[in-house]
């Protein structure tokens, strides 16, 4: 099982914070945002893992994660996202890497405090297809929102403005190796991205989706409000009296 990280983007929605850096650079508590998902992976025993970033300050990713000796892995490996494309395009340039293994994929801005292992070795067991985890919310407009139906995903909605559930999908995926035929078969979205959505839609589509619900809290980090609120819970999980 592979892992990859996915950090680039502009982070357009956290400006002027985001002029100088990248999103995934900022800090949450007492640890660059990415040490997080980086740690998810790990602790769910994934110890080959790859960075996606992109944009003017690549090079601090390298800087700050060296060979992941923080992490207590002997290696990292990074690749470089030249455009802005979305999630699934910004997956798709990991295909050398993962190659015909399975690949566990973690949104940079992404982070919780429950461990994956469980279900990442579900997944390991699971002959093909695809996972994804679902977290009630009560905001799942600026989610991807999932029409369950009889223990199966039916369908999800990107950003739906009438949201039919409150099940947010976050942002960490397993795919098995037909993800990277899937992506190239992608159209860009209204907002000209290849959405990690019509990935999943497509999985559904095929029989081969499987979900569970995240248990503990999950964070997203992409706007001022959520960083704000990810920084106070990760303090308080600290101990820190805030
Ligand atoms: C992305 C996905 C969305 C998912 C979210 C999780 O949205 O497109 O389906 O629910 O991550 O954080 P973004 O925040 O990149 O717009």
């Amino acid at each position: 099982m592979k892992g990859v990280v996915l950090a680039g983007g502009l982070g357009t929605r956290l400006l002027p914070l985001t002029r100088v850096t990248n999103k995934h650079l900022l800090p949450v508590y007492n640890k660059p945002m990415i040490f997080y998902p980086i740690q998810t992976l790990v602790d769910a025993g994934i110890k080959d893992i790859m960075i996606v970033t992109g944009g003017n300050n690549a090079g601090d990713f390298l800087r700050l994660l060296g060979n992941g000796e923080d992490f207590g892995l002997r290696q990292l490996h990074y690749t470089y996202q030249k455009t802005e494309g979305g999630i699934a395009h910004a997956l798709a340039l990991a295909e050398p890497f993962v190659g015909k293994d399975k690949v566990v994929v973690i949104l940079g801005d992404n982070f919780t405090q429950s461990s994956i292992k469980k279900a990442v070795d579900d997944f390991e067991k699971q002959p093909c297809g695809a996972k994804i985890f679902l977290k009630e919310v009560s905001n799942p407009q600026e989610f991807g929102v999932a029409v369950v139906e009889g223990g199966k995903v039916k369908e999800i909605i990107e950003k739906p403005t009438v949201p039919p559930t409150n099940y947010a999908v976050i942002g960490i995926y397993m795919y098995d190796r037909d993800v990277f035929e899937i992506c190239k078969g992608l159209k860009p979205s209204a907002r000209g991205e290849l959405e990690i959505t019509d990935v999943n839609n497509e999985y559904i589509q095929r029989g081969t989706m499987t979900y569970e619900f995240l248990e503990g809290w999950w964070a997203d980090c992409g706007s001022f409000e959520a960083l704000l609120r990810s920084n106070i819970l990760v303090a308080r999980e600290k101990g820190v009296q805030i």
